[in-house]
């Protein structure tokens, strides 16, 4: 997935610095390569190459480029390696028109095949420089901007955005055919964006997008059209109350570390957005379901499985999870009108998701339940309702905030469910609520600050572990998936997260001695899990915890490091506050390694890929 943001202006002369600016917002959407072209004078300078962009920005220059108009591209390489000539953005045949995308272009090798035939001068591997020939292609057709870009979506297929430009015109157009596209609009300049953090540097006056439309951005205006026949839309200018600082690091090392320690304020303000949400509607979707299904990727599939326990248990709902790209072959042929998808997705643009959203849509097969955090996203404007996260923008890639307000979304509905039909009497009910509205913030808190040390100081023990096991029980068995996923993403080792009980049927034989292997438990679960514990530790492993204080426990592990305890509290609580302390532990093991844990390798932020 890849980040574009254009910008046109009636007089700047230094577009280059306002476009590298606006560029950083979107820093955790691609950082295989960057690039910005720049117009002055009718002239297109553009500067592209490998790396981040400080990297690239340090090496081109590319803050110093002139001009009052230009489009700059952060890319995570799909199609083309991230090489120079794949980078965004591209020319077409000449140096006239120039673009750059984000997304997949599905028919990319005979599309390019057909426009090399027809006489087209491709350079790159990259099928974003396609989207930049089809405007050319059809600008010679018609020599009209507007219907040329307009037309080039019909030799497109695919998800995609895209933003090109002519070199002798002061405008650029954008187009959002599937992938997240966001305008704005203040005096004299406007800009459009793959995300909202990247319009705040310039202004608040936002205007949402929807799949099938297009936009003129001119210095003084943004209009926009529906694709289909050109007719303009009344797109509304909203005021955004998005906290530009939080796309900040307020003082800590990093935005995964900031992120964490704002888990307590999202718990407070999350309890007081579903008090004040429409629980009914919610609800009432989940009712009415023949058959629901949760489907997310990555880490909102893990707390998603957490959310599958917590309906079981409080509401006695079977909620079958499935993982995004999965959902289609396993479960699509189940779909019928009254099943209900909860999608969950915190970018809500996950090409996986919306994969399944579409095909619910397109082919009336029942409902969909967004759980979503980006206000704007696809899966917000689509989905029949959706609960929203409410964690402000999610800057560091691996998810930690957001994972932690599905976790709670799910604990939250599932006690509402059980209230409604009974499998709660109103007393339980209401006490877990209240749990989760008056203690859940401050043990949370209670909870980094606790574990934080110990997870430094046990992250210094694991710097070798290139392979270990995360494995969780019943309610916390998607906590467990979550700390092994962290590890993964952000300390390159082999961490796999899986059920308990599990382990024995094959797993196991990796045991030897000191070989490490986390627990996650509950209280009401641990004399389950203490047989698990004691096949790996009699064989030699080494046995590290993670839960309450629990004396029956003690005796496994070999040293304090090993046992990292959160607070005493209602066993309900137990998964939500389990996972911090294996947050903690893969940031610290992942900085202690030197590595950039908001941008790790190969990730990114969001994918609109399949
Ligand atoms: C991955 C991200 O690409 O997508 C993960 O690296 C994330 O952090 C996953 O959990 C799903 O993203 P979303 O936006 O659908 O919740």
């Amino acid at each position: 997935m890849c980040g574009i943001t254009g910008i046109v202006s009636l007089d700047l002369d230094n577009i280059g610095d306002l476009l590298v600016t606006c560029g950083r917002k979107l820093t955790y959407r691609g950082y295989d390569s960057v690039g910005v072209a720049a117009v002055q004078n009718n002239v297109v300078d553009l500067r592209k190459d490998v790396g981040t962009i400080e990297e690239v920005n340090k090496r081109l220059g590319l803050s110093s480029m002139r001009g009052d108009r230009g489009i700059i591209q952060l890319r995570w390489a799909t199609y083309g390696a991230p090489t120079r000539t794949n980078a965004q953005p591209h020319f077409g045949c000449q140096e006239v028109f120039y673009g750059a995308h984000n997304g997949n272009i599905h028919n990319y090798y005979e599309y390019k095949q057909e426009l090399i035939e027809t006489g087209h001068i491709v350079r790159s591997e990259n099928d974003g420089e396609l989207c930049v020939h089809a405007v050319d292609k059809y600008y010679e057709q018609t020599g009209d901007m507007f219907e040329a870009v307009r037309l080039s979506t019909r030799d497109l297929k695919g998800a995609f955005a895209f933003a090109v430009g002519r070199a002798d015109a002061q405008e650029i157009y954008a187009v959002k055919m599937g992938s997240s596209l966001v305008a704005g609009v203040d005096k004299n300049i406007t800009i459009v964006s793959s995300d909202l953090p990247s319009i705040l540097p310039v202004t608040r006056n936002v205007i949402y997008l929807r799949d099938g439309e297009m936009l003129r951005l001119t210095p003084h205006d943004v209009k926009v059209f529906r694709i289909e026949d050109g007719k303009e839309l009344d797109r509304p200018v909203e005021l955004s109350n998005i906290d530009i600082n939080a796309a900040e690091k307020g003082g800590f090392p990093h935005f995964m570390l900031k992120e964490i320690n704002e888990q307590p304020k999202v718990a407070q303000d999350l309890l007081g957005i579903l008090d004040g949400g429409n629980i009914e509607k919610w609800a009432g979707l989940i009712e009415e379901a023949s058959r629901v299904y949760l489907v997310a990727c990555g880490s909102s599939y893990n707390a998603g499985m957490v959310g599958t326990y917590y309906f079981n248990r409080l509401a006695g709902l079977p909620i079958l999870p499935a993982i995004g790209g999965q959902f289609i072959p396993m479960y699509g042929a189940t779909l019928d009108d009254d099943s209900l998808c909860i999608l969950v997705s915190q970018s809500g643009e996950t090409k996986d998701i919306l994969n399944v959203l579409n095909l619910v849509r397109e082919n009336n097969l029942g409902k969909t339940l967004g759980v979503v955090n980006v206000i704007g996203s696809t899966l917000m404007f689509n989905a029949d309702s959706y609960i929203p996260m409410g964690c402000g923008y999610e800057v560091s890639v691996p998810a930690t905030k957001t994972y932690f307000s599905q976790t709670i979304i799910f604990a939250y509905l599932s006690a509402m469910l059980g209230k409604r039909n009974g499998t709660l009497d109103e007393s339980e009910a209401n006490r877990f609520l209240n749990l989760l509205r008056n203690d859940l913030p401050r043990l949370t808190r209670e909870t980094i600050d606790h574990t934080g040390i110990l997870a430094k100081m046990l992250a210094k023990t694991l710097m070798d572990a290139n392979d270990l096991y995360c494995l969780g029980y019943g309610l916390t068995d998607g906590v467990a998936r979550e700390g092994a996923l962290k590890i993964k993403e952000i300390c390159y080792n082999h961490c796999e997260g899986m059920y308990s009980s599990e382990f024995k049927h094959g797993p196991l034989s990796i045991v030897t001695n000191d070989y490490p292997v986390i627990f996650v438990t509950t209280t009401e679960d641990s004399w389950m899990v203490i047989n698990h514990i004691n096949e790996v530790s009699c064989r030699g492993g080494r046995t590290i915890i993670v839960g309450e204080q629990e004396e029956k426990l003690e005796p496994y592990v070999k040293k304090e490091i090993d046992y990292l305890t959160v607070p005493k509290t209602d066993v309900l609580l137990n998964p939500l506050l389990d996972v911090i302390p294996l947050q903690l532990l893969s940031y610290y093991l992942s900085v202690d390694l030197g590595i950039n844990p908001d941008q790790p390798r190969n990730l990114s932020k969001t994918l609109t890929v399949d």
